[in-house]
């Protein structure tokens, strides 16, 4: 399969804002820092992909607006191929992002726009690189079926699947045999699970569920503390590395999808590709911003021979 990592996913403007919390209702609370750039998951796992080195390619929407336009632009200047429809008459995704000053902690707002109407209908217009890719990986910020769909057409293919259930929510039960690599945070995992992921006892036995429920295998990401890799046979903590003083850990998650996705088109094992993406987060938490923090290669190689 040459076609590398194919994501299926929102494109959202990420506006950003710095406070000591988080404002009342009918409150007006001073800030400290605002930024502007690309995010939205799908598209910040495309752009970490291709920074780390993947071929990349993004299906999505967007509107004709200058949003529209901040997305394609970072698409050229990171080399991901986009296979972006351009909507008239409806606005690109945008998201409200608070960011904690003291700690980087980060609380989102997402609305799609015109990636809320992606379709079973997208996913068949490019049906042709999703058979053809090394990896496809998708979310849940656009509609269900259009995951649904993406993850059944790959699977069928033959082709390695990356399931991010993120934003949490309920999934129907046919979504976990459609994934080769489940792989929520401990807040995705605990909504599926339906039990807290605070010990490692925990992790597991969620892992475990996702296993029985028909996942391939569970990457459940665990911030600061790394990932859990939990597959038949094989279960191992990969800890998290450190690249720096954490400012901002939004988009943290498809910085390590995005890194783990790449890693595995190139034929690492899995449990090599979690240290990957481990690394990948961890340089990325020490910038603002979410696709604008995504590392190179170069920088990603250091952090990994750094220990
Ligand atoms: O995972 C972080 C992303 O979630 C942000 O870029 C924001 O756009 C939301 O989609
Ligand atoms: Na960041």
């Amino acid at each position: 399969k040459q076609g590398g990592v194919v994501i299926l996913g929102i494109f959202a403007a990420d506006t950003s804002y710095k406070a000591k919390r988080l404002p009342h209702i009918a409150e007006t609370l001073m800030g400290s820092e605002f930024t502007l750039g690309p995010g939205g998951k799908g598209s910040n796992q495309a752009i970490a992909a291709a920074k780390a080195g993947g071929k990349a390619t993004f299906i999505s929407r967007v509107g004709n607006d200058p949003f529209g336009d901040m997305a394609l632009a970072a698409y050229a200047s990171a080399g991901v191929k986009a296979n972006v429809m351009r909507m008239e008459g409806v606005s690109t995704g945008a998201a409200f992002i608070f960011v904690n000053e003291d700690n980087g902690d980060n609380a989102i707002i997402v609305v799609p726009g015109a990636a809320g109407l992606i379709g079973i209908e997208d996913v068949e217009a490019n049906r042709a690189d999703i058979e053809n890719a090394a990896i496809f990986m998708t979310q849940l910020e656009q509609p269900l079926e259009a995951a649904l769909h993406g993850l059944a057409i790959a699977k069928a293919a033959g082709v390695t699947t990356v399931f991010n259930p993120a934003p949490a929510r309920a999934i129907p039960e046919e979504l976990y045999a459609l994934s080769d690599f489940i792989v929520p945070n401990e807040i995705e995992a605990a909504e599926l699970v339906d039990h807290a992921i605070e010990t490692d006892e925990q992790a597991r036995a969620a892992g475990e569920m996702l296993l029985q429920r028909g996942a391939g295998a569970a990457i459940i990401t665990l911030g600061d503390r790394g990932a859990l890799y939990h597959a038949h046979g094989q279960s191992e903590f990969i800890p998290a590395y450190s690249a720096g003083k954490v400012v901002d850990t939004t988009g943290a998650g498809d910085a390590f999808l995005g890194g783990f996705a790449t890693a595995l088109s190139e034929g690492q094992t899995p449990v090599d590709a979690v240290r990957f993406g481990c690394a990948t987060a961890a340089i990325a938490v020490t910038r603002p911003g979410t696709a604008p923090s995504m590392p190179s290669r170069t920088e990603i190689d250091a952090v990994l021979q750094s220990v």
